[in-house]
């Protein structure tokens, strides 16, 4: 039952009576006081059939006369108001209370789908910049499987990178290898060493060049399989992997494939063989690259003295090999793009990754299509997203300056809703807290346009007021806590008051949204929609007596509206990746 499917259908039934082009409908959500829906065609039939649009709008009134579902008004100039009726709204809201399902429009092709997000790196610590491409990943995850399609998320860890030669550089001179060089005795290797150890190495090696050096041959040692390298390597990755698992339990992100970079590492050469057995790689300075630039594309610009050579629209070439020989970001990229079409045939592969990355997955995706690893008809897309800004309105960080920890970040915010908690007389409930805590900085997030910047504001977040995580989940246990009141069995909803007719028509606007949500491939619509809903809730929540009421009937219809609408906003929450607690 899609309401505005069966609008449309109406509409058409009625041009195709009066002769006109069907195909000319259209009809857009208004926001005038009693009006649900607008159609603006009348301009365009009236150009196409040479009269007044006045004339023609007051002619497919007349047409719609006697129409179930709605009423239709002509308004000036010549539009037509639509105004559901309430036995139309009564049916939709029954409906929902069944089936939900049946309201999302769903797309006719099912797909598989791989979702690759997360993306942790080994041996870094996670944090702030972490944070974006789970939540909006998992929850992309979640509404492509509500849409029918079959998901299969993969985080593909980074642990392939210079970042792995440099950690275990810097725990050799820090004296933590001796055992596996077989020089004496290994020093245990904790996370905290870890933690250390990284951004330790990481300063170091834009300051002492030999110690860069020694990083990427211990790289390239590790890529080649060369003991006792490998080994620590692993080791190294399985503590730090166990970690990265904690924390995305926490956040509520689950993956099908653990993979990493590494993964795809089998499938390199061969990779590297099919750009070279087509003529499309090339050496250049040692390195192997593969150009991907198209006509009009990286253009050199007059070099000045001094200066790196410059570009008009940059596309550099995307390089498989580096002049040491090891494998590069794109190259692990394109090889697991070769692997997940080896094992798993995807007719489609999105990327949740930071905007910084665009260029990165443009190259990629020509360099694949190229070579035949994808086929014209795979599509590849990159989701990117904006910074976590703070109040200034800069990158989110500590009061010192410094970057902050994904596991900081939950625990503040967690100890906001503990406080907000505290005030409602909930005391000792860390599980609330946290599905409270990590509700409010998904809503936080998700509520924005994926791709645009936004401001993370740990109060506004855990408020248990306004456009929030919190306050939808509040409506929930409100919902609960009124049903356990009234005692009463649910029945047929009858949508006859202002409060309740509101309700209805924000289920309709959010199981729209889920199919907007979707083509956007972001989830503010639903966000919105949902705290839409929520609040017409809180409307008729304040101003009907719902336990006192002694019309049985009624006391039923008022019951399975609510329960209605927790069904919807518990669908809405799950596919944001949020939980839904019974009380708070
Ligand atoms: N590890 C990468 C980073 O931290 C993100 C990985 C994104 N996924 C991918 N297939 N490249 O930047």
């Amino acid at each position: 039952m899609i309401v505005k499917d069966i609008i449309v259908e109406k509409l058409e039934k009625a041009f195709e009576k009066l002769g006109y082009d069907k195909n000319l409908v259209i009809i857009s959500y208004s926001n005038a006081q009693g009006v649900d829906y607008q159609c603006n065609s009348c301009f365009a039939l009236a150009k196409k059939y040479g009269k007044k649009p006045i004339d023609i709008a007051s002619e497919i009134v007349e047409a719609l006369k006697g129409t179930y579902e709605f009423i239709a008004t002509v308004s000036a100039p010549a539009f037509i108001n639509i105004l559901l009726s309430m036995d139309f709204l009564s049916d939709v809201c029954n409906e929902v209370y069944k089936n939900p399902q049946k309201l999302i429009k769903k797309p006719q092709k099912k797909l598989k789908v791989v979702m690759d997000y997360g993306g942790a790196n080994v041996a870094k610590e996670l944090h702030i910049g972490h944070l974006r491409s789970p939540i909006i990943g998992e929850a992309l995850s979640r509404l492509y499987k509500l849409m029918g399609h079959e998901v299969i998320s993969d985080t593909h860890l980074g642990d392939w990178g210079l970042q792995m030669g440099l950690t275990l550089a810097q725990l050799e001179d820090d004296g933590y290898l001796e055992g596996y060089f077989g020089r004496g005795k290994n020093k245990q290797i904790t996370l905290d060493t870890l933690n250390e150890e990284y951004p330790k190495a990481s300063k170091r090696k834009s300051v002492d060049s030999e110690f860069k050096k020694k990083a990427e041959k211990y790289t390239l040692c590790i890529q080649r399989g060369e003991q006792p390298f490998f080994t620590i390597y692993q080791d190294i990755r399985e503590l730090s992997v166990k970690k990265i698992k904690e924390n995305y339990q926490t956040l509520g992100c689950t993956f099908d494939l653990w993979y990493g970079e590494s993964t795809a590492y089998p499938y390199i050469e061969k990779v590297v063989n099919i750009f070279k057995d087509k003529n499309l790689a090339r050496e250049s300075e040692g390195a192997l690259i593969v150009d991907v630039a198209r006509e009009g594309e990286n253009i050199p610009l007059p070099k000045k003295e001094g200066e790196p050579q410059r570009y008009k629209n940059p596309m550099p070439p995307v390089i498989l090999k580096s002049h040491l020989d090891a494998d590069m970001y794109a190259t692990t990229d394109i090889a697991t793009i070769y692997m997940r079409n080896l094992h798993k045939a995807p007719d489609k592969i999105i990327y949740i990754v930071d905007f910084r990355q665009m260029l990165h997955f443009v190259q990629v995706t020509r360099a694949v299509k190229l070579a035949g690893i994808s086929d014209e008809n795979q599509e590849i897309v990159h989701i990117n997203y904006g910074t976590i800004n703070g109040k200034d309105g800069k990158a989110f960080k500590t009061r010192s300056g410094e970057v902050v920890k994904l596991e900081d970040i939950i625990n503040m915010i967690t100890s906001s809703a503990k406080n907000k908690l505290k005030e409602n007389g909930i005391v000792d409930n860390d599980k609330l807290a946290l599905q409270i805590g990590v509700g409010a900085m998904k809503f936080g997030d998700l509520l924005n346009v994926a791709s645009k910047d936004y401001i993370f504001d740990i109060d506004k977040f855990a408020s248990f007021e306004g456009k929030t995580g919190p306050y939808i989940q509040y409506t929930g246990a409100r919902i609960n806590s009124l049903i356990n009141k009234a005692n009463e069995k649910p029945g047929k909803i009858s949508i006859e008051k202002n409060e309740e007719r509101n309700i209805a028509v924000n289920l309709i606007k959010l199981f729209d949204s889920f199919t907007t949500s979707y083509n956007d491939n972001s989830l503010n619509s639903l966000c919105l929609a949902a705290y839409n809903l929520a609040s017409s809730y809180a409307q008729f929540y304040n101003n009907v007596k719902v336990i006192s009421e002694s019309n049985k009937e009624k006391k039923q219809s008022y019951i399975t509206l609510s329960l209605a609408v927790l069904d919807s906003l518990k669908l809405a929450l799950n596919t944001l990746g949020i939980e839904m607690p019974e009380k708070m």
